[in-house]
């Protein structure tokens, strides 16, 4: 069987990290991206050596990563790019940065990290993705199409524009053979989360539970499997059913 390659931004914590056990698992590759050098946190037997340290907020990293990522993959195709790293800023004592608290540095990094980056990302490699008849996973929120007590506005536009930049992968991508999908969670259970969500998870999920980081992970490895071939321009929904 070929070797499959996934290149995973965001893998140090919460659902990266359950992301890059389940993969690892199903036998993938794993190289991962994130601003800290290594995580003691998700460490693996080549842990080390799979990760490229980068800051997605500068977006004049792109390039060196993207070069690092091929060196890294040596000719071998990529499967699947999960767009996972994403930035939910708050302001003083949590509180949420709505369109009055938001300045413009904010408003940047957060579009950076969240969306910008994702698109060069996926653009430059393409190639290495079209070798593969690769999948594209981006982690958007449920943030995305509504107002979240949590999550600022900088969060919920960049979520909503990672939907609509899904959307335009998949259209663009799809003569490629490359499939772009999009997964929203709710509120599931990691360091993002924000005090209070005991009481939201209680008023707002039918199923009344957090989800779990693996739970996720089982999304996102369905759509990067053949199991999803047909399944392009998707964005589902894993939140126990708080869109309704
Ligand atoms: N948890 C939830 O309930 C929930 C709900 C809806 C959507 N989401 C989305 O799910 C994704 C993962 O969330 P999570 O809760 O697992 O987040 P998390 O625990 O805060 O982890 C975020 C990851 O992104 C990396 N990261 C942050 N800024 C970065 C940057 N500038 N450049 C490169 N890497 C960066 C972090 O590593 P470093 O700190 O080392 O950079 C970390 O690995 C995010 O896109 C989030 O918006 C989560």
């Amino acid at each position: 069987m070929t070797q499959h390659y996934m290149l995973l931004t965001g893998a140090s914590r919460g659902i990266g990290h359950a992301t890059v056990k389940l993969f690892l698992e199903k036998g993938w590759r794993v190289l991962t991206v994130s601003r800290q050098p290594f995580s003691e946190e998700c460490r693996w037997p080549s842990a080390r050596e799979s990760h490229i340290q980068a800051d997605l907020a500068d977006l004049t990293q792109i390039d060196k990563l993207v070069a690092e990522v091929r060196e890294r993959l040596d000719g071998a195709a990529l499967h699947a790019l999960v767009n996972n790293a994403g930035i939910s800023p708050k302001g003083p004592g949590g509180t949420r940065l709505g369109v009055i608290a938001s300045d413009a540095l904010t408003w940047t990094t957060v579009l950076n990290v969240n969306l910008v980056s994702i698109a060069l990302l996926a653009r430059a490699l393409l190639p290495e993705l079209e070798a593969a008849k690769g999948s594209i996973v981006n982690v958007t929120s449920i943030a995305g199409s509504r107002v979240h007590p949590f999550a600022g506005v900088a969060y919920a536009a960049s979520k909503a524009g990672l939907s609509a930049l899904t959307r335009e992968i998949a259209h663009e991508f799809g003569p490629h053979g490359v499939r772009a999908n999009a997964i929203a969670p709710g509120e599931i259970a990691t360091s993002i989360l924000s005090l209070g969500t005991d009481q939201l998870v209680e008023a707002t999920v039918p199923m009344k539970r957090l989800g779990t980081p693996r739970e996720v992970a089982e999304t996102i490895h369905f759509l990067c499997s053949e199991t999803s071939a047909y399944i392009n321009g998707a964005e589902i929904h894993i939140n126990g059913g708080q869109h309704v």
